[in-house]
């Protein structure tokens, strides 16, 4: 696990530039947290960082947003909030959205037994109004990668190991 000090808004949005900067397609990012932690603006930040202009919304009505960014690249932004409302996981397009571009789901929970395990897991939390801190899941290498990436990008980051359960 990396654990990370998001200290201000221009903090998140260092973060949002190291992910554009480390991910490759194919990628699943789960993202977890209660209701504005910062899930919806951090994949704000790292499609602007891809170069997306347009109006980035929440998925949270829409349930799936997809942007192509400046180099050519698939990004789908989904939130499955409104999953537990009753509408079937599986009446998504999970082929379409994992076998190529980045994935970002809010609320992955929602999505149990459809999604495979994630290249990325990222969870929020609050810690004052306008900071967060952020613990990032993934394998050894994007871990390492992660923390030398933040890190130039000015966010204090550090690797940690977790007690096994
Ligand atoms: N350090 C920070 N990182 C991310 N969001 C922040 C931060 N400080 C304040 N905020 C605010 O918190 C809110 C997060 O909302 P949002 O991204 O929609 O959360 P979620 O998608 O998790 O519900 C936004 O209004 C954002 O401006
Ligand atoms: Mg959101």
């Amino acid at each position: 696990m990396v654990r990370a000090d998001l200290s201000s808004a221009a903090q998140t949005r260092s973060l949002g530039l190291s992910l554009a900067k480390l991910l490759h397609q194919p990628a699943l990012i789960t993202l977890r947290g209660e209701l504005g932690s910062g899930k919806t603006s951090l994949v704000r930040e790292t499609l602007r960082a891809l170069g997306v202009d347009e109006v980035i919304a929440s998925p949270s009505y829409t349930i799936a947003q997809s942007y192509q960014t400046r180099d050519g690249l698939l990004v789908n932004h989904l939130d499955l909030y409104r999953i537990n409302e009753g509408i079937d996981v599986d009446l998504l397009a999970w082929d379409d959205y994992l076998g190529h571009g980045l994935t970002f789901v809010e609320w992955p929970e929602a999505g149990t037994g459809q999604l495979p395990p994630a290249t990325l897991d990222i969870e929020l939390k609050h810690v004052t109004p306008t900071s967060r801190e952020a613990r990032l899941r993934g394998v050894p290498e994007i871990e390492r990668e992660l923390v030398k990436t933040m890190r130039a990008a000015g966010i204090s980051a550090r690797r940690s190991h977790e007690a096994p359960v």
